[in-house]
């Protein structure tokens, strides 16, 4: 017998011993088993008639080793046997493309989204990867849907290298709360940020005002993240617009993309009412020391709802000085090892491009400085957490006073409630609709919020492609 010929009949010895195992342990899961054998003959691949679309970008992620393709989509949930069928092009004279069955898994693990009350959605955030050769420059990916297809460009991430924090914004939609844009910026300014990826939707024309401000500091960068584009019109009327109730899918997303965007060490992602502060220190110094060299790729803050008297809607700052605080340590909020974050969930990591890589709860807290932190029903507790990491509490609410002043050239807008209000009512209109329907703001709003104020909005090509 040749070596090939052992191998063979111990390898099918081995094979009818499972089998047997199978077939006395477990009838119905034997079964399963084959069923899925079976199923995974039968994959088949997305094609023209299915409802989705891709992020304009695919990304080689080169803090895997080897690297992987990664592409972004939404989509309606996909059978376990459903895959993208795609043509890889190479930097290399005279090579023909490669194609390649390529799985995807939900952003968020379920499908249907399952985050907060979403059963009616029928979309959701998707991700797609398959592994490359480490020496290989992909330059083009090509998705193939039957007669029709999606070209993709392609960026290449790198581990990061440079100090610091950049903390990510999901795309901000209908924003009218500017007071807390100024706090945000200059408390995770003294805590080491150095750089704030904004996707922007919508404002009010004085949000937008102060997001000019800190980018022509060279602080913040704004990126459109515009409407959706409609489905082919011979599928379109046998689905709701994506861009009707893409809120929460476009935070997942956005929330996604934005890290592979990050150049510095650590990351974040944080609204613009929460600020992550250590019990003592800066959390750029606490961050490095805690995570460095250790196994820990992120640091969990438990939630900790403040208010200010008097409040900072009227540009009075004087409030963050003394902050009120009510506990309740969910929802959390996370500061990440950038190089080792694969996914992100809202609230804690998903998971890292190393597996050995863990959570940690970090000694400090989320400040929440939420419009309805107020009306909490929870008892107020002293804690010893401030906004800057230094002693200088005076001299930084000075700051933010004067730079609103400087914003608006001395006359401050009066703050109005109208456009929070009328987009909470516009989504407990939502989640009291009779028919299933996704609960998630967009387009779906757009009417009612255009009747309240002049909205500065995205202006730009859709991020999002469908197939031609
Ligand atoms: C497209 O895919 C669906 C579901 O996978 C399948 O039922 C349908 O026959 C496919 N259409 C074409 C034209 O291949
Ligand atoms: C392809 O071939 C041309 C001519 O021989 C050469 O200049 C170029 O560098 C090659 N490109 C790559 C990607 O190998
Ligand atoms: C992040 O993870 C990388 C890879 O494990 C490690 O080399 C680096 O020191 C970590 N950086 C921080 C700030 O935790
Ligand atoms: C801010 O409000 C406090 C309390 O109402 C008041 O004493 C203070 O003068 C105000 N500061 C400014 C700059 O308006
Ligand atoms: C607030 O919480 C307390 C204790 O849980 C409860 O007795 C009270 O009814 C609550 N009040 C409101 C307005 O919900």
């Amino acid at each position: 017998m040749t070596d090939v010929q052992r191998y063979k009949g111990v390898l099918i010895s081995l094979i009818f011993v499972v089998f047997i195992f199978y077939a006395y342990e477990l009838d119905f899961g034997y079964l399963e088993s084959v069923g899925e054998l079976l199923s995974i003959v039968t994959d088949e691949p997305v094609n023209g008639s299915f409802p989705i679309t891709f992020y304009q970008s695919a990304y080689v992620d080169h803090r895997f080793d080897p690297p992987r393709l990664r592409i972004f989509t939404i989509n309606k949930c996909l059978k376990n046997n459903q895959f993208l069928l795609a043509d890889l092009h190479f930097n290399k004279n005279n090579s023909a493309p490669v194609r390649k069955n390529i799985y995807g898994i939900p952003l968020n693990r379920k499908c249907p989204i399952n985050y907060i009350e979403q059963e009616g959605c029928v979309y959701n955030p998707y991700t797609f990867s398959i592994v490359l050769n480490r020496n290989e420059d992909l330059s083009k990916v090509t998705i193939l849907l039957g007669s029709r297809k999606v070209e993709l460009s392609v960026q290449k991430i790198y581990k990061k290298s440079t100090e610091g924090i950049t903390v990510c914004l999901q795309p901000v939609y209908y924003y009218s709360q500017w007071q807390n844009i100024v706090l945000y910026i200059e408390a995770w300014r003294a805590h080491g940020a150095t750089r704030f990826i904004v996707y922007f939707h919508s404002a009010t024309k004085e949000t937008w005002k102060v997001l000019e401000y800190y980018r022509d500091l060279g602080l913040i960068e704004i990126k459109s993240w515009p409407g959706y584009p409609s489905l082919p019109v011979d599928i379109a009327y046998k689905y709701p617009r994506i861009d009707d109730s893409v809120f929460i899918l476009s935070y997942f997303m956005a929330m996604n993309i934005c890290i592979l965007d990050i150049k510095t060490t650590i990351g974040t992602v944080a609204d613009f009412d929460e600020v992550m502060v250590p019990t003592n220190g800066r959390l750029l110094d606490y961050a490095a020391k805690e995570m460095t060299g250790t196994k820990a790729g992120a640091l969990i803050f438990e939630n900790h709802y403040v208010s200010f008297t008097p409040k900072i809607y009227s540009a009075n700052f004087s409030g963050v000085g003394s902050p009120k605080f009510k506990i309740l340590a969910w929802p959390s909020k996370y500061v990440f090892n950038a190089s080792t974050i694969d996914i992100a969930q809202v609230h804690v990591p998903d998971s890292f491009t190393d597996s050995s890589m863990i959570s940690k709860k970090a000694d400090g807290a989320l400040l929440h400085f939420r419009y309805d932190a107020e009306s909490k029903n929870l008892t107020t507790t002293e804690k010893p957490f401030r906004f800057f990491p230094d002693d200088e509490h005076s001299t930084h609410i000075k700051n933010m006073e004067d730079t609103a002043q400087k914003i608006f050239k001395g006359v401050m807008p009066k703050f109005s409630s109208k456009p929070y209000d009328t987009l909470q009512e516009c989504v407990n209109k939502i989640m009291k609709a009779e028919d299933k329907i996704c609960v998630s703001t967009g387009g779906l709003c757009k009417a009612e919020m255009d009747k309240v104020e002049d909205w500065v909005y995205a202006k730009s090509e859709p991020l999002f492609l469908i197939v031609t």
